[in-house]
């Protein structure tokens, strides 16, 4: 009985909503109705209680709490006006869902952006000493743009002196306005300590224009980058900048993420990345070849940026995707919710030839620290075994974190195969001969929402004799960090269950060095 009266308030709750007229206790939660059990609904990773989501924005660290906001139409499991739903975590893992933070307005519907924390009151939106939480986002005003108009998207900020719990938005909205470019959108902003100013990031069609503000409110025009680098071949989105050091030195670069869509290293959407300098104004790409680095070579990375306000005496910079690729976001298989965030990824810079820069992405230690310890899964653990075919049982739990060590076969392909009880299979080929990764999803699962889901992952990577590869394996997720996070490699699937098997074969000997697996209990439950 009580399980039906909740129900028919949810249901009476969805019908009532009305995107554009807020109610302050509209949550983008109901626990008593989800059951985070669903077909296909991530363990360990985050998703939305229900309906659609995409990008992360507003990503920021205050006051002991990780903020996650997103792009989420709180009416429908389909993209539609978008509003800003939001999360909070203590430790990157746990989540707990909050009311939706920002709704669309006359303006327009609420597209990507970010926050900051205004430690100064540079904005002036502090009051009492509360230092203020303030969001940069785009108005996508959606009459205009049916009227043919190219200026429809603008900037505009809200501010937050209860932890983000509740916002304002800024009377003089838009605080950006648009000179006439469509794709004009995404703004990251971030405290330069250069210049003193606050620096806005922009998406500008296929390019980044660089913006400068004393107070979050006035933006000045300082450069534009793009031109002749990295990939063109779709619209750029949700960029992101910032100085990071290069690991194991004092030299800091600056580095500038540019997601992309279509134009991925697998077709449609990814995020590339630039490595260079930045003096407060102008950033310079250092990188003599012009073809884009990509922070992942799966299908199912994209719009990741990073958080800001984390504490320098942390001082990491940690990073979050979103777990889906246009091609096929809208269509995947799932009812109630449709996608999920990747884990959160510390990222480092690591130098890979004379002067040369890579991005290393890898799970952070809150996830590390998450759940049990390894498991060794070699009968003699650390023993060397050359064989052709090594089979590893998995066991039970709501999530896997596998890592295997391995020497590839020389002269023909190993396959490692991860499988479940339905004989549904992820095959991940690793062929030295051509220094090559293939993912195979056609027997993952369900593949036939959409054609491109079902096409090879194909990846660069360098095969040498001692591979370490490490899987993040959940219901509807396979994340691949090669060497360490050298090489990123995230991957959705819709199988009827977890995988938990691992064969590994090929038709000539190959070593496996060590294979270890952590049993991880799920977030929600
Ligand atoms: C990226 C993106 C952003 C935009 C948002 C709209 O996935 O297209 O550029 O702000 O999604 O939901």
């Amino acid at each position: 009985m009580k399980k039906n009266i909740w129900l028919l308030i949810f249901i009476l709750g969805v019908v009532f909503s009305s995107c554009t007229e807020p109610s302050p206790k509209k949550k983008a939660d109901d626990k008593t109705v989800i059951a985070y059990s669903e077909l296909y609904r991530p363990q360990v990773h985050f998703t939305p209680p229900a309906k659609w989501m995409n990008d992360p924005n507003g990503m920021v660290y205050f006051d002991g709490e990780y903020h996650l906001f997103y792009q989420y139409y709180p009416d429908s499991t389909v993209w539609g006006p978008m509003h800003w739903g939001h999360a909070v975590s203590k430790d990157l893992m746990h989540w707990e869902h909050l009311p939706i933070a920002l709704y669309p307005d006359s303006l327009g519907y609420i597209f990507s952006g970010s926050a900051v924390v205004d430690d100064n009151n540079t904005s002036g939106f502090g009051k009492d000493g509360k230092v203020p939480l303030v969001a940069l986002f785009t108005y996508h005003n959606m009459k205009q743009e049916k009227a043919g108009r190219n200026d429809y998207q603008t900037q505009g900020i809200a501010f937050s002196l209860d932890k983000g719990r509740t916002w304002e938005k800024y009377k003089e909205n838009p605080v950006l306005k648009n000179p006439g470019i469509r794709d004009f959108r995404d703004p990251k902003v971030s405290w330069n300590d250069a210049s003193k100013k606050w620096i806005l990031t922009l998406a500008t069609l296929d390019c980044i224009t660089f913006f400068s503000s004393p107070d979050l409110k006035n933006w000045t025009k300082q450069s534009e980058f793009g031109k002749g680098m990295g990939g063109h071949s779709g619209v750029w989105e949700c960029p992101d900048l910032f100085p990071i050091k290069v690991e194991g030195s004092d030299l800091e670069k600056w580095v500038l993420l540019v997601s992309i869509n279509p134009g991925g290293p697998n077709g449609g959407s990814a995020t590339q990345y630039f490595v260079g300098n930045f003096d407060g104004k102008v950033f310079t790409n250092e990188r003599k070849n012009p073809e884009p680095r990509w922070i992942d070579s799966g299908k199912d990375n994209y719009a990741g940026v990073t958080w800001s306000g984390i504490p320098k005496t942390d001082g990491r910079r940690l990073f979050l995707g979103w777990m889906s690729n246009w091609q096929y976001a809208t269509v995947v298989p799932t009812q109630a919710w449709r996608s999920a965030m990747t884990i959160p990824r510390e990222l480092k810079l690591v130098q890979v030839a004379d002067e040369e820069y890579a991005i290393k992405g890898y799970p952070t230690s809150e996830f590390e620290n998450y759940g049990a310890k390894w498991d060794d899964l070699l009968s003699n653990p650390g023993q060397f075994q050359s064989v052709s075919l090594a089979q590893f049982a998995l066991g039970k739990a709501a999530a896997f974190d596998y890592s295997v060590e391995l020497d590839p076969s020389e002269s023909s392909k190993t396959t490692i195969q991860l499988s479940n009880n339905f004989n549904e299979t992820f095959d991940i080929v690793l062929d030295k001969t051509i220094q090559q990764i293939r993912i195979n999803r056609m027997k993952s699962g369900d593949v036939s929402f959409n054609p491109e889901f079902q096409k090879e992952i194909l990846v660069p990577v360098n095969l040498i004799d001692h591979v370490k590869i490490r899987l993040v394996i959940d219901q509807a997720s396979v994340e691949m960090f090669i060497d360490g996070g050298l090489t990123e490699i995230t991957n959705i699937v819709f199988p009827k269950e977890i995988y938990n098997k691992v064969d590994i074969r090929s038709d000539q000997k190959f070593s496996v060095f060590s294979s270890k697996v952590r049993k991880l209990n799920s977030i929600w439950h």
